[in-house]
């Protein structure tokens, strides 16, 4: 059957609603997850050269900056979707024996808003010339180390939880 009458019939399908949302958490995970990890090689990558080289750039300072809020936006519509997930999705159920992996998702997920928050706030008080400003510029690489250390410690859940279900040890809500 020609792809575009394959295609034809998922639209309509789609429409017609007869194909359910199964899950729509992935679609934001890597988003957010690609974000956040390029904020802290940015940031890092500023200091590094900076220590190297005696000129800090602002431009990639910027660059963390711009990223980290791309990062904020993102992980906030993915918690939404992930809740979502979590109450109607077919992979992984609040409800379901690994529901508390999940709740320690959404307890990170919500630290990880204000790990990165903070970021923000102490680089919004000092959006050029970072380095002439040593306790702004530490709290920056600092939530910036915390933060990319949750993201992989928060993706590593989410995989076991979709592909190494086996693995993980039963959880369920505590209450
Ligand atoms: C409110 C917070 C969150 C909830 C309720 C949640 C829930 C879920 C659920 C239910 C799944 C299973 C697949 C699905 O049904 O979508 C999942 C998978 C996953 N989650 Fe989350 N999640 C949250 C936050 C996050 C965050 C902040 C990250 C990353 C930093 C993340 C990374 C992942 C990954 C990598 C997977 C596996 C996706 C795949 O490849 O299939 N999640 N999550």
């Amino acid at each position: 059957m020609a792809v575009d009458v394959r295609f034809a019939n998922v639209l309509t399908d789609t429409l017609d609603r007869r194909i359910s949302v199964r899950i729509l958490h992935p679609l934001f995970v890597h988003l957010h997850i690609a974000f956040l990890l390029m904020a802290f090689v940015a940031m890092y990558a500023w200091l590094f050269r900076g220590l190297a080289s005696s000129v800090f750039e602002d431009r990639i300072y910027q660059f963390a900056r711009a990223n980290t809020w791309a990062g904020v936006v993102t992980v906030a519509l993915s918690m939404l979707a992930g809740a979502r997930d979590g109450f109607a999705g077919t992979v992984a159920r609040f409800a379901g024996p690994i529901g508390g992996w999940l709740l320690v998702k959404v307890t990170l997920a919500f630290l990880l808003l204000v790990v990165y928050g903070t970021f923000l706030y102490w680089s919004g008080k000092k959006k050029r010339y970072l380095q002439e400003d040593r306790r702004a510029m530490l709290w920056c690489l600092g939530t910036q180390l915390v933060g990319i250390v949750m993201v992989a410690t928060i993706t590593v859940i989410g995989t076991m939880v979709v592909y190494y279900r086996d693995r993980l040890p039963q959880l369920p809500l505590p209450f």
